[in-house]
């Protein structure tokens, strides 16, 4: 498969919001945030984003192919929420999403969080069927999404070792 995924580092702030950017121009029914909110972003608000460590990049052949995050929800300080994954169309189906939850489960792990969530909206079935094939479950709770709100996304859930 030849990908490697690695936390991206500050001086590679632009690289997330350009791979970003396109993860919500290519496919804007799968994230909750939208291209034209994220499109008024400052740099020193992607500078910040990128600064937590928790950004990675798969890369293959030198090129960027997939892109996730991880945060801790307020609240939740036992759980670490995946975010914002994204792998590029000429590198689907190749394993790379499975690769970037690996790199993310660990990471989440390792600050001591027991659990990995991660919302999937409604329709979603590509991803939806990638997370249970990870083993994570759903778990009932059923949010809005807020990019549209006539839709739902779900909560899964992972215990982490
Ligand atoms: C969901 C997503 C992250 C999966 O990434 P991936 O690296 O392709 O994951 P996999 O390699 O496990 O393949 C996932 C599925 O795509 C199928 N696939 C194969 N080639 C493909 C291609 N060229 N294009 C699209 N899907 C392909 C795989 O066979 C697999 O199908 P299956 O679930 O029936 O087995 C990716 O499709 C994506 O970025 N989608 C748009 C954004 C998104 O939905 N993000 C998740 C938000 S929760």
């Amino acid at each position: 498969m030849g990908v490697t995924v690695s936390a991206a580092a500050v001086a590679e702030w632009r690289t997330v919001r350009q791979v970003r950017l396109r993860a919500l121009a290519a496919d804007p029914a799968a994230f909750g945030s939208t291209l034209a909110r994220e499109l008024a972003f400052d740099d020193d608000l992607w500078r910040e984003r990128v600064a937590t460590g928790r950004t990675f990049l798969a890369r293959r052949d030198g090129a960027v192919v997939g892109i996730a995050s991880f945060y801790a929800e307020p609240g939740r300080e036992d759980e670490r929420q995946l975010v914002g994954m994204w792998v590029a169309p000429e590198a689907r189906g190749s394993g790379v999403a499975a690769a970037l939850v690996g790199v993310v489960r660990r990471a989440a792990a390792a600050e001591g969080a027991t659990r990995l969530t991660l919302f999937v909206a409604e329709g979603n079935e590509p991803a939806r069927r990638l997370y249970e094939r990870l083993g994570f479950q759903p778990t009932g709770e059923v949010l809005e999404l807020t990019s549209d709100p006539c839709r739902g996304q779900e909560r899964y859930a992972l215990a982490l070792a």
